[in-house]
């Protein structure tokens, strides 16, 4: 089937894109000497998660109990949770989700811990974990200088088997020149790493030494001592990742075909993606829904929930008529699919197969 049979606005995935960029991030790794634990909270979706592990992933990463259980499901059996396992409800989905997968979870508070082993000592079973450190993004994790202590007092809870330790350095995306970022992103690692010697050399073993996030992927992992990257976005990546310097348009596997539906003035072009389609999380200083690469002069400045409002910069007007086809790049490939129930797989124009974005809305 040729793309334009397709009703608008539909998520369009290429696999030739797709398979480059997890060439691109398995053998950057390789090189770097550290395992690819891909976040999949950005595709939410299972055929691509087990494309990953084909393509060398040793496991994946999941943000929410309710994610896991779909990507376990799906007969991937490796899964580490990063994100704190707080409540009851989610206790209990976990413990039957770690019977019959191999599941690691994240901590970083002493009740979160002291429930997380209550809980799995009442069932007589153990589950790994690994602390979360704050390392500059300011989310959760305890602070590096809290550590130590932390990880001597998750040795007092015979149900938690201590692994490692892991970070988000989302503060990469923060404003800044590239080279900053960069740094940031080195300075996470270098954190980490000496985090990791400290904990040894005070006998408590740290198998995992984890970091993730994907405009400065290459740079944190690269740091001796880091063990594991956990970067999500890199696999298909989107409009911010381009903005911060990370990729080019030609990287970005993921894009939403739409179909102007009306042209009421000459600078303004309305289609049928709105904030229904894309999301409206901004997670840079690029304030836009998403960007058309092959019409640079159309901003994607506003969105209603069915229409997206694009304009032309300098005030010339815009050659385009109602019904044409136009492909965009989101914003924020993540948020954006958590909105749609099913991809294409596209090579070229052709459509090569349909997948289910199985764990959208997984917020359990
Ligand atoms: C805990 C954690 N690890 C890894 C990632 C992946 O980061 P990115 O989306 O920049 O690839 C995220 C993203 O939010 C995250 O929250």
């Amino acid at each position: 089937m040729h793309i334009d049979e397709l009703p608008t606005p539909v998520p369009l995935l290429d696999l030739d894109i797709m398979e480059r960029n997890l060439e691109r991030i398995v053998s950057l790794c390789r090189e770097a000497g550290v395992a690819y634990r891909p976040h999949v909270k950005t595709h939410k979706t299972p055929e691509l998660a087990r494309a990953q592990v084909l393509a060398g992933a040793t496991g994946i990463t999941c943000a929410k109990v309710s994610e896991a259980e779909v990507m376990a499901r799906a007969g991937l059996r490796d899964i580490f949770i990063a994100y704190p396992t707080a409540g009851r409800r989610r206790l209990e989905r976990l413990e039957r989700l770690a019977r019959e997968s191999t599941i690691s979870v994240g901590v970083d508070s002493a009740q979160g811990a002291k429930d997380l082993n209550e809980y799995f000592q009442s069932r007589r079973r153990q589950i790994s974990v690994l602390l979360e450190v704050d390392t500059g993004h300011h989310r959760c994790g305890v602070l590096p200088g809290n550590a130590l202590e932390f990880v001597r007092f998750l040795g007092n809870l015979p149900a938690l088997r201590f692994r490692g330790i892991y970070t988000h350095e989302g503060h990469v995306y923060a404003d800044g020149e590239l080279w900053e970022r960069l740094d940031r992103a080195r300075c996470a690692g270098e954190t980490m790493a000496q985090l990791a010697g400290a904990l040894r050399a005070a006998g408590l073993p740290c198998a995992v030494v984890s970091v993730g996030a994907s405009p400065s992927q290459h740079a944190a992992c690269a740091i001796p001592g880091v063990t594991e990257n956990r970067p999500g976005t890199n696999a298909l990546n989107d409009a911010t990742q381009v903005h911060l310097g990370a990729c080019g348009w030609e990287d970005c596997a993921l894009s939403y075909l739409c179909t102007v539906v009306s042209r009421p003035a000459a600078e303004r072009v309305i289609i049928d993606g709105g904030s229904k389609t894309f999301t409206s999380d901004h997670l840079s200083g690029w304030k836009e829904f998403g960007f058309l690469p092959e019409h640079p002069e159309l901003r994607f400045v506003a969105a209603s929930e069915e229409h997206g409002i694009l304009k032309t910069t300098a005030g010339n007007g815009s050659n385009l008529q109602v019904g044409e086809r136009i492909r965009v790049i989101p914003s924020h490939v993540c948020g954006s699919l958590n909105l749609h129930d099913r991809l294409y797989t596209v090579r070229g124009d052709r459509v090569v197969g349909e997948w289910r974005i199985a764990a959208r809305g997984c917020v359990e």
